[in-house]
């Protein structure tokens, strides 16, 4: 049977789980391929590390370059992380005429349009679907299962961290960082978890997804993003009392002004699929104008899940250098420049909580602030006072742009019956699409 050589660089969750995983299924995926694929040399940073898969003797290696410059090695797969040297030893894999497999998101958020375009330039392949929703098939949906569609949205849970510190946060009344210390200890959050918790991983997502739903560069520094480290429990409680979860949602929408492209802390209606994902799982609910919405569901972390999508892409890769190929789709494209709106310009419904002195008239001052800036009230409903005699004021608004929220907060807070700055979070509308002829 013919054999195709791979050589993988980072021996951590991710690539424990693709040998595992190649392993595993050996038979079944030389089956299914028509050759076997062999694992010749894997890269590491500490070789005397005690591993948790068995390895032949010498297959360990500390010199990653010797994988990028094997002449029988064809597929390099890159699964240590970060910029450098992942982004060094991928493009010298390319150039070496090598495909190459990566689960590294924040590498191709930041550097996406040089490994594409050194792809491109050597006639091979960088395939990644790893790098976005773990083991869900998140990029073959949207480079080929959707190619016939414009999409006109995507929202995303995409950060199992932020998605299980809430989900805990709601159901179980855990602190912040109670929530956050068990998901480290489960080994979903990133090494350093400001990256999950201030949103910057779910923007490296979004840029990755946001540039194949749009074909258009989608510069990470353009995503607006927040992230859930000021979510307070007393919102998470207020929020469920009026209908809603509080999830970390990243999305991207085509409107008239252009692309809105953000991460933030938003309020999803109960009766939302996007609702129901709980604890470390992602989803993606994509609204095509021919397919309709469809909705993506299942782990996105965790060694096995991970291992499931760099073998796909292995296996991929592998049938197209049986063919004599070493390209399988090509690069993504970047047709068109696109404008991106700017975040002052999105329109959204808001939940606000105002802090303020329970006294007469308080509410039509805020709601006087509210009206001069085009913020209209849907709804409103005022709690018990606290220790310090301040009550909070929740409110509700119909659609509102973001900058006139902004400017009128600004004011709000300034009043002088008011105690702390207000909160707002951003409300998901609940909307379903149905193509028509
Ligand atoms: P880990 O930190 O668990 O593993 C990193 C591996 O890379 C280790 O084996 C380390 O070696 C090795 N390594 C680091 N630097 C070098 C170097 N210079 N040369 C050779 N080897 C090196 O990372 P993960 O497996 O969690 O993540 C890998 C990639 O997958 C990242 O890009 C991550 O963002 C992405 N990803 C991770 C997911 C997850 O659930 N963990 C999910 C989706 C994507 P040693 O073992 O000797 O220290
Ligand atoms: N830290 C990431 C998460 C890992 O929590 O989703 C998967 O990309």
């Amino acid at each position: 049977m013919e054999k195709i050589k791979i050589g993988i660089i980072g021996l951590g969750t991710v690539g424990t789980g693709t040998v595992a995983a190649l392993r595993r299924n050996r038979e079944l995926i030389n089956k299914r391929l028509g050759a076997s694929i062999e694992v010749k040399r894997i890269a590491v940073r500490d070789i005397r590390r005690p591993r948790q898969v068995d390895l032949p003797p010498g297959i360990l290696t500390e010199a990653a370059d010797e994988i990028v410059h094997d002449p029988e090695i064809a597929i390099v797969v890159e699964l240590i992380g970060g910029i450098e040297p992942a982004r060094s030893y991928i493009l010298a894999a390319l150039r070496a005429g090598k495909c190459v497999v990566t689960a590294n998101k924040a590498l191709l958020a930041e550097c996406g349009q040089e490994i594409y375009q050194a792809a491109a330039e050597a006639g091979t392949e960088v395939a990644f679907e790893a790098s976005v929703g773990g083991g869900i098939p998140i990029i073959k949906t949207l480079r080929e299962a959707l190619a016939a569609n414009r999409i006109l949205s995507l929202l995303g849970i995409v950060n199992g961290t932020c998605n299980y510190i809430l989900t805990r946060m709601t159901e179980a009344g855990l602190s912040f960082n109670e929530a956050l210390t068990e998901a480290q200890k489960a080994g979903f959050a990133e090494a350093d978890p400001s990256l999950d918790v201030e949103g910057l991983d779910s923007a490296h997502k979004l840029a990755i997804l946001a540039t194949l739903a749009y074909d258009t560069c989608i510069p990470l520094q353009e995503i607006y993003v927040e992230g859930i480290t000021a979510v307070e429990p007393l919102d998470i409680r207020f929020g469920r009392e009026l209908g809603y979860v509080v999830k970390l949602l990243a999305l991207s929408r085509e409107t008239d002004g252009g692309i809105e492209v953000r991460v933030h802390p938003t309020l999803v209606p109960e009766g939302h699929m996007l609702a129901s994902v709980r604890e470390a799982h992602n989803a993606f609910y994509i609204t095509g104008d021919t397919v309709g919405d469809i909705l993506l569901y299942g782990q996105g972390a965790g060694a096995w899940p991970t291992g499931s999508a760099v073998c796909a892409d292995i296996i991929d890769l592998a049938r197209a250098i049986r063919r004599g190929k070493k390209t399988r789709l090509g690069p993504p494209s970047f047709r068109q420049p696109r404008r991106l709106l700017p975040m002052e310009e999105v329109v959204s419904r808001y939940y606000f909580r105002f802090s303020a002195v329970d006294r007469p008239g308080v509410l039509s001052k805020i709601a006087g602030v509210l009206g001069d800036h085009r913020i209209s009230i849907a709804s409103v409903i005022q709690k018990g006072r606290d220790e310090g005699g301040s009550v909070p004021i929740v409110m509700i608004t119909h659609e509102a742009r973001e900058a006139d929220v902004r400017q009128a907060l600004r004011v709000v807070n300034r009043l002088e019956v008011v105690t702390a700055a207000t909160k707002f979070i951003r409300i998901l509308e609940g909307q379903h699409f149905a193509p028509s002829p």
